[in-house]
């Protein structure tokens, strides 16, 4: 656990605002997913969108995960840092022919998720391995923003055109060696992670699909951003999960590997960003503590009302007060939150928002033209990796280059 003390000594070290990671926090959550679902044949492959820092990656790749990309961009970067081929799984959404046709030429596995992609896929390259993704019809997920499942959303086959896919592969001689699903992100209910499984095994039959070699489950794994949020039980859905699997290949009459692919689980909780206060202004109604960080580098309050906790570093005793905490950027909804209860806020005290290792700097841009912050990951005590955040001058210059 990285202390309070060690939080301030880096943000003396590094300057602020800064991204500060706990690479123990992210191996421990890797290793509680292989304690909650005890089956032998469960394969983690981390979605990088959720955080692509490079030192974290090499953490989980050296641990055995493997990647789960959604770009182009994303599988250049896994390759580059040394993940096999066999271990990344490609889930593109509407993606173009040349995208496809990349991709391919690497030896990763694509996830198709249109029957119109799979029709192209069936003509263009007849014969390959290809693993299909499926929309689960379950609606859950932290926010409207992020459930995947249901009719509302763009992902996915429909599970009432298994039938249709399946031809449509045979046509092209295509293999189909996996079935996909995912559900959404944040999903509050174990029921639903269960249900997914349940659709998508209803349609992973041996006549359908006669050469599968795994079923990929999605990710979505929540963890608490509030301090008085009802966890979910891991360990008994773990079991559930374990044993359906089991139930599952003794039908199908194969031993099938079992993926999970969580963003959020593993690196949420390792992340914090630490910024600086630097003006309190108390308007009529409102007082506001100004800090050097702004939403572009944390979008999730703006973007999905989403709460993180925020923590006084430098003044954790002091006398609570309400604040609005808000960034340095033009805008009004520019807050990482209103309203909240914290200990006085002193200009030039040190705030830490908890949770920010996921969806946090992977979602960030430089609007306002204020660079990303640095970031450090700290493991067993010492800061094993430091990226600086780009000065003004280079930004500018990456802006102006032809
Ligand atoms: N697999 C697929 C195909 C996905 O689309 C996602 C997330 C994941 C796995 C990982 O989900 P996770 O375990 O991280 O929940 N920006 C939003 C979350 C968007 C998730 C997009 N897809 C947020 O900050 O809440």
């Amino acid at each position: 656990m990285i202390t309070r003390e060690k939080y301030i000594e880096l943000a003396r070290t590094y300057g602020t605002p800064l991204f500060v990671y706990d690479g123990n926090l992210m191996l421990e959550r890797y290793a509680d997913l292989f304690r909650f679902i005890p089956h032998g044949r469960l394969h983690i492959h981390y979605a990088l969108k959720a955080n692509y820092n490079p030192a974290l990656l090499q953490l989980l790749r050296d641990a055995g995960a493997g990647i789960d990309a959604v770009s182009p961009g994303e599988v250049v970067l896994a390759l580059a840092l040394g993940f096999a081929p066999e271990k990344i799984i490609y889930t593109a959404n509407n993606m173009t022919d040349a995208e496809f046709d990349r991709v391919m030429k690497t030896g990763v596995t694509i996830n198709i998720g249109s029957l119109s992609r799979l029709k192209k896929c069936a003509e263009s390259h007849p014969g390959s391995r290809i693993c299909l993704r499926f929309n689960p019809d379950v609606c859950d997920g932290d926010n409207e923003k992020t459930m995947t499942g249901g009719d509302l959303t763009k992902f996915g086959i429909l599970l009432d055109d298994a039938d249709t896919a399946a031809k449509i592969a045979a046509g092209g001689n295509l293999h189909i060696v996996g079935l996909h699903e995912h559900t959404g992100s944040g999903l509050q209910h174990a029921g639903s992670v269960l249900k997914s499984m349940d659709n998508l095994m209803a349609i992973a039959t041996k006549e359908r699909f006669p050469e599968l070699e795994f079923l990929d489950f999605g990710g979505g794994f929540k963890v608490p951003y509030k301090d008085d949020e009802t966890p979910i039980d891991y360990v008994d859905m773990g079991q559930k999960i374990a044993a359906k699997f089991d139930n599952f290949c003794a039908a199908y009459g194969k031993e099938l590997l079992m993926r999970f692919e969580p963003g959020k689980f593993l690196s949420a909780q390792c992340g914090t960003l630490i910024m600086e206060v630097n003006t309190i202004k108390h308007n009529r109604t409102r007082t506001i503590a100004g800090c050097n960080s702004g939403f572009p580098q944390l979008i999730r309050p703006v973007l999905y009302g989403a709460y993180h906790k925020i923590v006084n570093l430098t003044n954790p005793e002091g006398p609570e007060m309400v604040y609005d905490v808000c960034g340095n950027i033009c805008e009004t909804g520019d807050r990482f939150a209103e309203q909240r209860l914290l200990p006085e806020i002193r200009e030039y005290d040190l705030l830490a928002i908890s949770n920010a290792g996921a969806y946090c700097y992977s979602m960030g841009s430089v609007y306002n033209l204020r660079p990303m912050p640095a970031e450090v990951v700290v493991k067993d005590g010492e800061v094993i990796d430091f990226r600086p955040a780009l000065t003004e001058e280079e930004l500018v210059k990456q802006i102006l280059a032809k």
